[in-house]
């Protein structure tokens, strides 16, 4: 064959690839839900701007519906936009919406192991055995409510010894969820002092801020690029490889002292586990996992209340007046010395709506933790094709005017009725939908419900400036949404 025969072919051949491919990808693009138009590599980043970043995607769904598409750098990215939409996929059609999307920046040494990240069959054996263990399944005589009911204890005393001085609230707020994760992890808590305990909450605290900057979630985008680069995703990693370390050396101990009669937490539970199927190759509890899921476990149980408590007396100090009325029914409910516990929580519906306040005006996790298609997903008149990042914004159910009338007012009436008894209400999501919804939903309410009951009834909270000036705005919003930092005294009642 002639050369020019040849190329002409060859061109032809090249210019009717291309053509299908156009029409392919169109036929495909057609299908996938609206959405302004990306740049190539950067996507939609630049209209994208972090600070207004909920404001921003509350706009996109005026103009596209609540189904629509973005792209975050090369990644495109489904958003689910109020309550109709983040059910239908959650719950309706929750076993098609169920595969996590891992974020690099843990990737790289969880190794897809955790179960924050993992899916398929080792997801539903880690999280059926996480959820038994956590409603203390075997796992020695305290309840986990006597554990938060001291520990709650432990906190007040702590405050007590501050002498009403001023102080930024930060570590003493996250000891205490952090011991009780300690507590059911492997059945140690630690003084608020100890030098290794506040170690390695810095880390965590420092962690949970460094996750939210521009720096690691452009980590999350392009991690093969990145990861050869100075900067703090170095920090974040060295930070998870040592509390990986903490948890290896408890592990050890464990393995050395265990008693399989008598399992005295979570990690001897697990090593149980792993005895039990050691004859099985297809098992899923290793000692990776062990590591990863209880890293996980230490991570999500501690910033994330310790987040919401500091939220929480903040909002309380910029509104003397709910903070009075929580004092009223603490007074009227348990005096000044009885200790509350769970079953006081049905006596005390202004507290309830107050904590399920908090966390609604919050909005914690604004989008959750991502979720993707493992495979092409149908969806309303959609295709949401394999490997798309799925984020159900749950801070658009949290702030929707068809459920809370002022969203953005913080106002415990939203959760009482006319005669001031607690009302449910559908909306309250800050937990999640559906069968991958937060592992810890119970714990976390618990120990929210009995911390600040018990700050309250010893301490009146008292800002260092007029309650009007306090900023409630948080400081970043990214995966998490991180309060601002302040001080206050508590003052002893
Ligand atoms: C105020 C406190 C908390 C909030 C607002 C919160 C919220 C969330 C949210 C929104 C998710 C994602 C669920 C989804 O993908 O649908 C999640 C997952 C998770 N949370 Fe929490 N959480 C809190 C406290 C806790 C605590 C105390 C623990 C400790 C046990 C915990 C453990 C987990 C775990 C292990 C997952 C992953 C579950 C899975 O993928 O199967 N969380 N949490």
């Amino acid at each position: 064959m002639e050369l020019w025969t040849f190329t002409t072919l060859a061109l032809v051949a090249v210019v009717v690839f291309l053509f299908f491919q156009l029409v392919w990808s169109k036929g495909y693009q057609a299908r996938l839900p609206p959405g302004p138009t990306p740049l190539p590599i950067l996507g939609n980043m630049l209209q994208l701007d972090s600070k207004n970043i909920l404001t921003i995607l509350h706009k996109l769904s005026e103009k596209y519906g609540p189904v629509y598409t973005i792209y975050m750098g090369p990644k495109r990215v489904i958003m689910l936009h109020g309550y109709e939409a983040v059910k239908e996929a959650l719950v309706d059609q929750g076993d098609k919406f169920l595969h996590r999307e891992p974020l690099q920046i843990f990737n790289a040494i969880f190794k897809g192991n955790g179960i924050l990240s993992i899916n398929g069959e080792k997801w539903k054996q880690i999280r059926r055995f996480s959820l038994m263990t956590l409603k203390d399944f075997g796992m020695g005589k305290r309840t986990i409510e006597e554990r938060v009911q001291e520990e709650a204890q432990c906190l007040v005393e702590k405050l007590q010894n501050t002498n009403a001085q001023a102080f930024d609230p930060t570590f003493i707020l996250s000891c205490a969820p952090c011991n009780v994760i300690c507590s059911i992890l492997f059945n140690h808590r630690f003084d608020y002092d100890d030098e290794k305990f506040l170690h390695l909450m810095g880390m965590l605290n420092e962690n949970f801020r460094l996750l939210n900057t521009p720096w690691i979630q452009l980590y999350n985008l392009y991690p093969s690029l990145i990861k050869h680069l100075p900067g703090s995703h170095r920090t974040v990693h060295k930070n998870v490889l040592q509390v990986r370390g903490f948890l290896m050396d408890q592990v050890k101990k464990h393995e050395e002292t265990l008693d399989p009669k008598n399992p005295r937490d979570y990690i001897d539970c697990f090593l149980i586990k792993m005895q039990q199927e050691k004859m099985n190759p297809q098992s899923e509890f290793s000692y990776e996992e062990l590591l990863s899921t209880a890293s996980n476990l230490f991570a999500a149980g501690t910033e994330t209340t310790a987040s919401t408590l500091r939220f929480g007396l903040l909002l309380l100090m910029k509104h003397p007046d709910v903070q009075a009325k929580v004092h009223e029914e603490i007074d009227r409910v348990l005096g000044s010395s009885r200790r509350p516990s769970m079953q006081d929580r049905v006596k005390m519906p202004y507290v309830d709506a107050v904590v399920h306040e908090i966390q609604r005006y919050i909005s914690l996790l604004p989008f959750s933790l991502p979720r993707s298609a493992p495979q092409d997903i149908n969806f309303r008149d959609y295709v949401i094709p394999k490997g798309t990042i799925v984020f159900p914004f749950f801070h658009s159910i949290l702030h929707d005017r068809k459920a809370f009338p002022n969203p953005h007012q913080f106002d415990p009436e939203n959760f009482l009725d006319k005669s001031g008894n607690f009302q449910k209400n559908d909306y309250f999501t800050p937990f999640s939908m559906g069968k991958r919804l937060c592992l810890g939903e119970g714990l976390a309410r618990m120990e929210l419900f009995l911390y600040l009951v018990t700050i309250l009834q010893s301490f009146t909270l008292k800002p260092l400036v007029d309650p009007k000036e306090l900023d409630i705005t948080p400081v970043m919003t990214g995966i998490l949404s991180v309060p601002p930092v302040y001080k206050l005294s508590f003052l002893p009642r």
